[in-house]
């Protein structure tokens, strides 16, 4: 067993500290506070009583090749890979010989975020991101060397997949005859939209208005606005890009690992656009929110590009109690940031059409957190992202709010911006009061770029945690904040230090890098783990990737559910009366093999979304 770990013994002692349950409750806030928390009382205390949101006992930790969820619940897959959208598609084919057409009209690939928008009482929207592909299951053959039609094949399994479903009993199934299904791919015309749009750095050959773009690739996860759009978020879309003749790698390019020779996709051996010596812009009109009208199936995506360019994880939306639109929104990179929109004007639920433009005009701002050691817990501060302001000068390397915005990491470390342990999925309390954001672990922390810091405690940070803040005065605009961590993920059966966790880490729930979070209108937490599934080592007795759930009133986490061999748990997202969790599994099989879910026998594993019941059919919204 490794051990790369060599912090401080003053911060192995602090931390030692604080995961005591007692100081543990401290540290949220409930006793002592101290001075930096004074006159500032925070809502989201733990409390000593035990919780009342549970009805199932945390179940073990498995390596089996299925789903597991507690009795009293049942899982069962609504969709898969390949499955077709449409009648005239055709049905999967396991041989990998299926072509790019038949793909365009199947459901993508690898299903991340997802959102289930009501169309009455029985029938609903399923709006679903493809993130990636698996070459290897993809093709016919191990995708080493791809032909253009294999190319476009892979186009086509990523994007989005919207598709109507119907309840019969109490499942719901696919409805193919659904008048607003709809494959959205990485050859999708969108809009640019916002102060990027139309800007000399998004400006091709192809498109020299640099506002018509094709496509949107590596949509990890999303957003699900109040005036009922849907936003998925470009992650690495890095790993498109490539080039055949040699390329010198520009400082933007680095900082967003934009690299030329032989990518991951291949996508630039056979279409031009990807590769970046021939153009160098194209890189630069991926990295985005895009907006989504799903209730009509001709509207144009738009990209949104006052919320910045990154690796966007998803975008938490709340409407502050003024009216203005907030959207949390995490870059998946180690040491990478947090960041904060705030929207120019209001929302305002009698006029829908001009909620639409929300997202136009706005403010960004970046994340510092203020750490104090001893608490794991501290004030933060949000930096705004305006050209002009904070030293984002033309002196500085921008010669605008566009260039603030196209290279919003390089502007956010100008300002001063706190390096996270790759944040991920953020979610808002349904009683707005805390903002929950995971890290998922970062094997950098420590190094002489990322020293460790207040939410950043762990160095060679291998389990990851969840951080949570609460906006001063309970306004999502205002500029400081409160924050803690609300759980160190770690293995207690290993470890007797930082490295065991915090006290609601035991070894009957244990994990590793949380990744998804979401919470249901009850107030669980639930958290969806991307983690490693060795089930050696350090993670030692975690099993394969799982779901949590959590009550943050009292910090206890059980174990939910338990996913198939070499799969993560991501999606996550409610039907309209609560009585259905819809949760994905992705990409069964990749490092860890064999899997062979969900159809069992010697098939070949396939992305899947699970339904959960509850018995009885009640709502997960009790
Ligand atoms: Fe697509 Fe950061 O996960
Ligand atoms: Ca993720
Ligand atoms: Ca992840």
């Amino acid at each position: 067993m490794k051990d790369h770990l060599t912090k401080s013994p003053e911060l192995e002692s602090l931390i030692a500290n604080v995961l005591s349950r007692r100081t543990f409750l401290q540290s949220a806030g409930l006793v002592g506070a101290g001075t930096f928390l004074a006159g500032m009382p925070i809502k989201q205390a733990f409390s000593a009583a035990p919780s009342t949101l549970f009805d199932f006992q945390s179940i073990p930790a498995s390596t089996s090749d299925t789903v597991i969820v507690p009795k009293n619940y049942r899982a069962e897959v609504l969709i898969s890979w390949g499955d077709p959208l449409f009648p005239n598609a055709p049905p999967f084919d396991p041989s990998g010989k299926g072509n790019a057409a038949s793909q365009a009209l199947q459901f993508g690939d690898n299903n991340d975020g997802m959102s289930c928008f009501p169309l009455s009482a029985d029938r609903a929207l399923m709006v679903v991101n493809n993130e990636y592909t698996n070459q290897k299951y993809l093709f016919d053959h191990d995708g080493s060397s791809l032909t253009a039609d294999d190319v476009a094949k892979s186009q086509a399994a990523h994007g989005i997949s919207i598709f109507e479903i119907i309840r019969k009993d109490s499942a719901w199934a696919l409805d193919q005859n659904g008048k607003l299904n709809r494959r959205i791919t990485a050859n999708t015309l969108m809009h640019m939209t916002g102060p990027a749009a139309g800007h000399r750095l998004l400006k091709t050959q192809a498109d020299p208005t640099g506002t018509q773009i094709l496509g949107t690739f590596n949509n990890c996860s999303n957003g699900k606005t109040p005036w009922g759009t849907y936003l998925t978020c470009e992650e690495n879309v890095n790993f498109n890009f490539g080039s055949i003749a040699p390329h010198q790698q520009s400082a933007e390019q680095k900082r967003y690992d934009i690299k030329g020779d032989k990518s991951y996709y291949q996508w630039e051996q056979h279409d031009p656009r990807f590769d970046i010596v021939k153009n160098p812009n194209e890189p630069n009109r991926f990295g985005w929110i895009v907006e989504i009208d799903p209730m009509n199936p001709d509207s144009i995506p738009q990209k949104r590009s006052a919320l910045g360019r990154f690796k966007h994880e998803n975008a938490a939306i709340t409407v502050n109690k003024d009216g203005h639109v907030v959207v949390y929104m995490g870059d998946d990179q180690k040491g990478e940031h947090i960041y904060r929109f705030v929207s120019k004007n209001k929302f305002d639920e009698n006029k829908p059409q001009q909620n639409r433009d929300l997202l136009e005009e706005g403010t960004l701002y970046v994340a510092r957190f203020n750490g104090e050691f001893d608490a794991l817990r501290g004030r933060g501060e949000w930096l705004e992202l305006t050209h002009g302001k904070n030293g984002l000068t033309t002196e500085a390397g921008f010669a605008d709010q566009a260039e603030v915005l196209i290279y919003a990491r390089k502007a956010a470390s100008i300002v001063g911006a706190t390096k996270m342990d790759r944040p991920e999925w953020i979610a808002v309390h349904p009683d707005q009061s805390t903002v929950y954001c995971t890290l998922t672990n970062n094997s950098d922390r420590g190094s002489a770029d990322q020293p460790v810091n207040g939410p950043n405690p762990r160095q060679d940070n291998s389990y990851g945690q969840i951080v949570r803040w609460h906006p001063l005065l309970g306004d999502h605009t205002n500029n400081e904040f409160e924050w803690d961590l609300y759980l160190l993920a770690g293995n207690p059966s290993v470890y007797h230090d930082a490295r065991a966790g915090t006290s609601n880490v035991t070894p009957d729930n244990m994990f590793n890098s949380p990744d998804g979070i979401g919470f249901d209108a009850a107030g669980r937490l639930w958290i969806l783990t991307d983690g490693k599934d060795s089930n050696k080592g350090k993670f030692a007795g975690m099993g394969n990737n799982q779901m949590l759930c959590s009550d943050p009133n009292t910090g206890e986490i059980r174990r939910f559910m338990t996913g198939p061999i070499g799969c993560e748990i991501t999606g996550l997202c409610f039907s309209e009366d609560n009585k259905t969790l819809f949760v994905g599994i992705q990409h069964p099989g990749e490092d860890k093999a064999p899997s062979h879910f969900p159809a069992g026998g010697n098939s070949k594993p396939r992305s899947s979304i699970m339904m959960i019941h509850r018995e009885n059919e009640k709502s997960f919204a009790e």
